[in-house]
């Protein structure tokens, strides 16, 4: 512990990044291009409500990236829309291409560290009408796209290729419930598409190659969608086939990146019928999730477990509540248990909020991860007490390690 840190606190290293999360479809608005708009949109659509205009953040990334500076928080992950910048197969955008450089540019100039995401679960339409990461060519097309993109990545110096990449191929698997998978019996989502799975991965690896070459600088790798999965007696066989389908085979991946996302909100417990609520008090969050701050800790451990000595990013850390309270109580529990893996020597470099606006929740906007909400007349921004805390947070690099 620094000697400088006030009693019951843990100083954070100097570089650490403490900062907040971000993607295209969930702010930008009007991804009119994409798989997800045309899911929101068809008929006989279930969905509570269309991303529209989200929070207009394609025109207002300025606002968003002084807010980020004015708060204090030293870096900001968003994503790149693949669909504005190849509407059409083969067709790139260089006027996409700019807006992103822009972002990025304004990132630095501010002194925020910028944390690019290329893939964020949206394709273009182009792409999914062609059969999407089952395509023969899948792979081809996404490495054409990061060619493109690579240019504007030279000041990056990190870059997730694909988020989640294993909640992609679980959705592919909803889309498509015709592919022969056997599922884990009483699990809470359906196993992942392994044509999809497959592809992802072999995407993931040529780009990461790719960027290696272009952008020497930036370190590489993707971000995986990490819970905290147990079992009480009786569910062991069923959490360690679900774990190794759904988590480990992508986090394993990561042994040949140079960091690996990690993405951890609550925890999945598996008994003798599947999984279980075992815990008591069993507080809910909007998502529906159990109230569990400690997966991160318990995220960051496993993996590490897996990748050995490949440092850690926190890439997405969150919930999605409307008491502002529970959110920093939740991230200041979450956070003291990063200090404990870190304390015990696990390479963690940054720690990036889920999520920095309220946002579209694939399907709503009712479950609220923001720091900052926004008026939905006027898109104006306003931050909450938790983006305060976290902005001091950053600035003071002190941890609170009691409860
Ligand atoms: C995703 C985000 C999502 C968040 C909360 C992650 O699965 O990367 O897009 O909003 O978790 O559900």
């Amino acid at each position: 512990m620094s000697t400088a840190s006030p009693a019951g606190h843990h100083e954070l290293p100097a570089e650490f990044l403490v900062g907040a999360s971000t993607a295209a479809h969930q702010i930008e608005g009007g991804n009119v291009n994409n798989n997800w708009w045309a899911f929101e949109h068809r008929a006989g659509a279930t969905v509570e409500h269309v991303s529209g205009d989200c929070a207009d953040s394609y025109h207002r990334w300025v606002d968003d990236l002084d807010l980020v500076a004015e708060l204090g928080l030293g870096a900001y992950r968003f994503s790149l829309e693949w669909s504005r910048l190849e509407p059409a197969r083969g067709e790139f955008s260089r006027a996409a291409r700019d807006h992103y450089g822009r972002i990025i540019a304004g990132a630095i100039e501010r002194g925020i560290e910028p944390v690019v995401t290329l893939h964020h679960f949206t394709d273009p339409l182009w792409f999914s009408r062609a059969g999407g990461w089952t395509a023969d060519d899948a792979v081809e097309r996404f490495f054409a796209y990061v060619d493109w993109v690579a240019p504007i990545l030279a000041p990056v110096r990190w870059i997730v290729t694909i988020n989640e990449p294993n909640m992609a191929a679980i959705m592919a698997r909803l889309a498509d419930r015709d592919v022969q998978v056997d599922d884990v019996a009483g699990a809470p989502l359906p196993l992942p598409h392994p044509g999809v799975a497959d592809a992802l991965e072999a995407a993931h690896r040529a780009a990461a190659q790719r960027l290696r070459q272009l952008v020497p600088t930036a370190q590489v790798g993707w971000s995986i969608a990490n819970q905290a999965i147990g079992a009480i007696a009786g569910g062991e066989a069923a959490a360690e086939r679900y774990r190794e389908h759904v988590e480990d085979r992508f986090v394993r991946v990561g042994r040949d990146d140079d960091f690996v996302g990690v993405q951890a909100y609550t925890r999945n417990v598996f008994g003798p019928r599947g999984m279980v609520r075992d815990d008591p008090v069993d507080e809910r969050t909007l998502t529906g999730w159990e109230y569990w701050p400690g997966a991160l800790e318990t995220a960051l451990r496993h993996t590490r477990e897996l990748v050995g000595d490949v440092p850690l990013l926190v890439t997405e850390n969150g919930i999605a509540t409307a008491d502002d309270d529970r959110r920093i109580a939740y991230t200041a529990a979450a956070l003291a248990g990063m200090q404990r893996a870190m304390a015990d020597g696990i390479d963690v470099r940054g720690y990036l909020h889920w999520s920095l606006l309220d946002n579209y929740e694939w399907g709503s906007f009712t479950p609220t991860f923001g720091l900052v909400a926004w008026d939905p007349e006027t898109f104006e921004r306003r931050p909450k007490p938790s983006a305060r805390w976290l902005g001091d947070l950053a600035r003071s690099r002190q941890i609170a390690v009691a409860d």
